[in-house]
């Protein structure tokens, strides 16, 4: 096996190298201006693929593009054709996006495996690396479409769905070389993995205002969509007000009142986007439609909130004289880390934690200890949801700053990423470890008995 060239020469990617590659995937954009954009079966996200794939085999993986457009690839373990510890996130971005959301956890997967390879240390299971096509949801309106497809609980409904330019899932599917009747081959079974690990930038305040680098993800809060369309009656702008039937009006009183229910519930919901027909400046809107990200830690608790919000949107719209449709484009449940995978994400943090105190050791008479791991609630989406329905899953965040994630000023710094990087290696160490030596208590009790 070569190693690249930007690697330290033992097959430990740096940090360094891990942050220009993703440098070098911002670059495969459809947007102007050095804004990142990269939606779901474009152009860009052949691109990236090619480029993950190629970073893949030189990590030593055989590589492949599953029925789904995910860019997968696989290190053998201790003998071939082992069940495989998954490692993954996603390539796709939304609109005016960061360089790390997804991408981060993609190359730290590819970085770990080089580096077990270049160890060679043989694993009791095999490696694989997803780079899943589709997690944030922004061209087809639904997400984890890349995810689902590997978990197997891909929708035939979804073939209908289309982009803003009006092409079909279907038919993107096809431009972009893929075959619609092959996507279960996109499935894989519980049986192929003993676990799914993923890397993510926080998204979020914590680990930052904790003087944290990592945290252990506890569990991912569920998600729902809606699309929401107000009907009322267009007209001249100078109709007095006891003949207007206004959308957007009424819109707008919802969406203020949605903010209250969440807010008052600790949940959250996001009114993302919203458009108005006509969208005149001398013309009342005869419609109004936004959309609707609602979010909570339980199930229950988010549904609740989503009942009252349909009982307060036909309220405000019997008041005016307009009519509300509602459609769910997305729903997710909650999905929990398993407590196996976060005490090898923990003890993959103290690890790093612990090499990093000696090397402040080595520089400093009066070193901080290494801190205990934190526990994290995530509120973002992630790949590992969808990947909950097959197989166990953990998450190890890297602080982000400010928190600040979907905007271009998403920032991690190397020392953090060098961290992640260490602290992911020792995570998937410790498993093996710890698959090991169950095997090899299996084996005295198969003896014994
Ligand atoms: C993706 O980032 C999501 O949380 O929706
Ligand atoms: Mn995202
Ligand atoms: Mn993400």
């Amino acid at each position: 096996m070569t190693l690249p060239a930007e690697t330290t020469g033992s097959g430990r990617t740096t940090a360094s190298a891990v942050l220009d590659r993703c440098d070098e995937l911002a670059t495969h954009s459809s947007a102007p201006d050095g804004l990142i954009e990269r939606v779901y079966l474009s152009p860009e996200h052949a691109a990236v693929n090619a480029l993950a794939a190629g970073w893949m085999r030189d990590a030593g993986m055989t590589t492949w593009q599953d029925a789904a457009g995910n860019q997968c690839g696989r290190l053998e373990g201790a003998t071939p054709g082992l069940p495989a510890l998954l490692l993954g996130s996603h390539l796709d971005t939304v609109p005016s996006a960061g360089r790390y959301d997804g991408i981060l956890g993609v190359l730290s997967a590819i970085a770990v495996v080089e580096r077990i390879a270049a160890g060679g240390c043989s694993l009791p299971f095999a490696l694989e690396v997803v780079a899943f096509g589709d997690e944030e949801g922004t061209r087809f309106g639904t997400a984890l479409l890349g995810s689902r497809a590997l978990a197997g609980t891909w929708l035939d409904a979804w073939w209908e769905l289309t982009d803003d330019a009006g092409t079909t899932l279907h038919d993107a599917f096809t431009d972009f070389g893929l075959d619609p009747a092959a996507i279960t081959a996109a499935a894989r079974s519980s049986n192929d993995f003993v676990g799914y690990l993923e890397v993510h930038i926080e998204q979020g305040p914590v680990l930052e205002e904790r003087d944290l680098p990592l945290g252990v993800v506890s569990s991912i809060a569920g998600a729902r969509r809606f699309q929401i369309t107000i009907t009322g009656k267009a007209g001249h702008s100078g109709t007095p007000w006891s003949h207007r039937r206004d959308a957007l009006a009424g819109a707008s009183e919802a969406i203020v009142a949605i903010e209250r229910l969440a807010r008052d519930a600790d949940l959250i919901a996001t009114v993302g986007h919203l458009e108005v027909f006509p969208d005149a400046v001398n013309v009342i809107a005869g419609r109004a439609e936004f959309s609707l990200d609602l979010r909570g830690r339980f199930d229950a608790d988010r549904d609740a909130v989503w009942q009252q919000i349909e009982a307060m949107l036909e309220e405000i719209c019997a008041a005016r004289g307009l009519h509300v449709a509602v459609h769910q484009t997305h729903a997710a449940p909650a999905a929990h880390c398993s407590d196996r995978l976060r005490g090898v994400i923990a003890a993959g943090i103290e690890v790093a934690g612990l090499e990093a105190a000696s090397i402040r050791a080595a520089e400093d008479d009066e070193p901080d200890p290494a801190p205990e791991p934190v526990e994290l609630l995530s509120m973002a989406g992630h790949d590992a949801m969808a990947v909950a329905h097959l197989t166990e899953i953990g998450m190890l965040f890297v602080r982000c700053a400010g928190g600040v994630s979907h905007h271009p000023d998403e920032s991690v710094t190397e020392a953090d990423v060098a961290q992640a990087l260490d602290a992911f290696e020792a995570a998937v160490l410790a498993l093996a470890a710890g698959s090991a030596a169950g095997s090899a208590a299996d084996r005295a009790a198969e003896d014994s008995a």
